[in-house]
C-alpha cells in the first residue's frame, strides 16, 4: 500500500462509518469494513508518523485515565424552562410574539441521555466537553472520540462548538443490562444513566463497546452568518451529523401544540428515549435580543412529555419458572398508568439485583415504562419507609412443582425435569417465532392441551389428533384443522 492508497483507504472508511452511524443506511459489509479497517492498521504500524488524526483507528485510546481535567466550554451550556401544558406553552409563545409579531419556532425532539460539548477548530475535533455547571464540565475527548457519529474532522475550518445529547438506544440499554446481569453486575435504572455513566468511564474501551450515539441540537461559539436556527442545524447535519429527522417550523402556539402531539405518538417509534420536544426561536436575530434569565434562554423551553418514570408501591412478588427452570421473581405494584398504558407488573431479573436495590414489599418504588424497555424498578424510595416493609427471601423451593432449588447466586433453578412450568414453556418456545414458528400454537393453547393431559412433551404435538382438539374448549372444526396443518 502506498501513502496515496493509505489516504484513499482512511476516506472509504469514514464513507462507510458515516453511512452506518449517521444515516443509518449502510453501503458495504461488516466484513469488507474489517478488511479494510485491518489494512489501514497494518499501513499505519509500518508508518506511524503518517498516522492521519481522524483514521477510524484513533478512536479507542488503551490507556486507562486516572481522571478527568475540568475544561471551561468556549460559550455558557443553558438550561432550558419546563412547559407541562398547553397554557404554558400559550402564556411562552404570547410573550415572545407580543413583542416580536410573527416570530417561527423550531420544533425538535428533546434527547434523554447527557450533554455533551464539541470543539472543532481547523476542521479537527480538538475538545468534548460535559456540561458540568454550565460554564465549567469534563474533559471527556478520549471517550467522544470512541462515539462513532461523532466525526473526527469536519469540513469547517474556523473555530465552533457543536452541541448535542449523547444517547444510548433503548435496545441497546436492554442489551447492556442482560450482558450486566449476566457478570453480576449492578443494572443500568435507565438509558439516560447508562449514557451519562459510559461517557464517564476512565477506561475509553468501555465508553467505546457501549454503542453510544451523539445527537446534535445546537451551536455554541461561532462565526458563522447563517441567520436561522433551521438553517444553521440543516449545516450542522451536512458536516456530518445525526439528523433527528423529526424536527418542525411552527407559526403558533396551535402549530405547535398539533406538532407536539405527533411527536408524543411517534415517541415510543424512536430508538432513543425522549422526554419532550425543545422549541426555539428561529431567528438568531430575536433569539439574541431575548436573552437570557440567570439559567434559562428566554428563546427556547422544553414542552415536556408526560413521565415514563411513575411513583408506585411494591404489593407482592411472585416467582416465575422459565423453560430452562430459571426461577424470576416479578413485581406486582399498585397499578399505575404510564403514557396511556396500565402498568402493574415489572421484572425484578433476579435476587441479587433485589438484593442490591434492597427491594421490599410495601416499599415506594418509582417504575420505568417505555415502548420496548421492559417494565423496571428504577429505583427504591428508602426515606419513605416506615418500618413495616418485608424483605423478600430467596426461595428454597420451586413454586410450580415443589423440588429442591438450586441457589447459584445470580441465578436460582428448579432442576426437575418434568417440572410443569419448564415443561410447558419448553413447548411454548419450540412452537414461538425464534423457533418452529408454529401458526396458532401460542401460550394459552400450550397450556390447554398441557392440562387435558394430551401434550407432555414436544414430540407429542405430532401426534395430536382431530378428535383430541374438537373435545377442547373453544375448538371447532376449521380452528382444528388449522393447528394441525400448522404443525404438520
Ligand atoms: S437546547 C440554549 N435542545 O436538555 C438551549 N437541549 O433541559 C440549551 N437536551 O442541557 C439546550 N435535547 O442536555 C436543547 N433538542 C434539544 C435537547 C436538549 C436534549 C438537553 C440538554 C440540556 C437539557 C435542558
Amino acid at each position: 500500500m502506498t501513502q496515496t492508497d493509505y489516504k484513499t483507504a482512511v476516506e472509504q472508511l469514514k464513507k462507510y462509518s458515516y453511512h452506518y452511524y449517521v444515516l443509518d443506511d449502510p453501503i458495504t459489509t461488516d466484513e469488507e469494513y474489517d478488511i479494510l479497517y485491518h489494512k489501514v492498521v497494518a499501513y499505519e504500524q509500518e508508518h506511524p508518523s503518517e498516522i492521519v488524526s481522524d483514521s477510524p483507528t484513533q478512536r479507542v485510546g488503551d490507556v486507562p485515565q486516572d481522571k478527568f481535567d475540568k475544561a471551561r466550554h468556549l460559550v455558557r451550556m443553558w438550561s432550558l424552562e419546563d412547559l407541562f401544558d398547553r397554557e404554558e406553552l400559550e402564556t411562552w409563545v404570547n410573550r415572545i410574539t407580543k413583542v416580536y409579531g410573527d416570530v417561527r419556532f423550531y420544533c425538535e425532539p428533546k434527547f434523554d441521555g447527557a450533554s455533551l460539548n464539541l470543539i472543532y477548530d481547523n476542521g479537527i475535533l480538538v475538545q468534548a466537553i460535559t456540561r458540568g455547571d454550565g460554564a465549567l464540565g469534563e474533559d471527556v475527548t478520549q471517550n467522544a472520540k470512541t462515539i462513532q457519529s461523532i466525526p473526527l474532522s469536519i469540513g469547517y475550518k474556523e473555530r465552533i462548538e457543536i452541541r448535542g445529547e449523547v444517547v444510548i438506544f433503548k435496545e441497546d440499554f436492554e442489551k447492556i443490562n442482560e450482558e450486566r446481569l449476566k457478570n453480576g453486575e449492578s443494572l443500568f435504572a435507565n438509558p439516560r444513566n447508562a449514557a451519562a455513566g459510559s461517557l464517564r468511564q476512565l477506561d475509553t474501551r468501555i465508553t467505546a463497546s457501549r454503542r453510544l450515539v451523539f445527537m446534535p441540537y445546537g451551536i455554541g461559539a461561532n462565526t458563522l452568518e447563517i441567520k436561522n436556527l433551521s438553517e444553521r442545524m440543516e449545516w450542522v447535519y451536512g458536516l456530518g451529523f445525526r439528523n433527528p429527522h423529526m424536527t418542525h417550523l411552527c407559526e403558533s402556539a396551535d402549530q405547535i401544540e398539533t406538532f407536539y402531539h405527533e411527536m408524543r405518538v411517534e415517541r415510543d417509534n424512536f430508538a432513543m428515549l425522549l422526554d419532550g420536544m425543545v422549541i426555539k426561536v428561529d431567528s438568531i436575530a430575536v433569539q439574541d435580543e431575548l436573552g437570557y434569565t440567570v439559567k434559562n434562554p428566554r428563546w427556547a423551553a422544553a414542552y415536556k412529555f408526560p413521565a415514563i418514570e411513575k411513583l408506585t408501591t411494591l404489593r407482592e412478588v411472585i416467582m416465575q419458572v422459565g423453560r430452562s427452570g430459571v426461577v424470576t421473581p416479578v413485581a406486582i405494584v399498585e397499578p399505575v398508568d404510564i403514557e396511556g398504558v396500565t402498568v402493574e407488573r415489572s421484572t425484578l431479573h433476579n435476587f441479587d439485583e433485589i438484593e442490591r436495590k434492597d427491594i421490599r414489599i410495601g416499599d415506594k418504588v418509582i417504575i420505568l415504562r417505555s415502548g420496548d424497555v421492559i417494565p423496571k424498578i428504577v429505583k427504591v424510595i428508602t426515606a419513605e419507609r416506615t418500618g413495616n416493609e418485608q424483605s423478600i427471601p430467596r426461595p428454597k423451593q420451586c413454586p410450580v412443582c415443589g423440588s429442591e432449588l438450586l441457589d447459584e447466586g445470580a441465578l436460582i433453578k428448579c432442576q426437575n425435569l418434568s417440572c410443569e412450568a419448564r415443561v410447558v414453556n419448553s413447548i411454548i418456545y419450540f412452537a414461538s417465532k425464534q423457533c418452529l414458528n408454529i401458526d396458532g400454537l401460542g401460550d394459552k393453547i400450550v397450556e390447554a392441551l398441557h392440562s387435558a393431559g394430551m401434550v407432555h412433551e414436544v414430540g407429542d404435538l405430532f401426534d395430536l389428533t382431530m378428535e383430541q382438539l374438537l373435545s377442547l374448549e373453544g375448538f371447532k372444526e376449521k380452528k382444528s384443522r388449522n393447528l394441525l396443518d400448522a404443525i404438520s
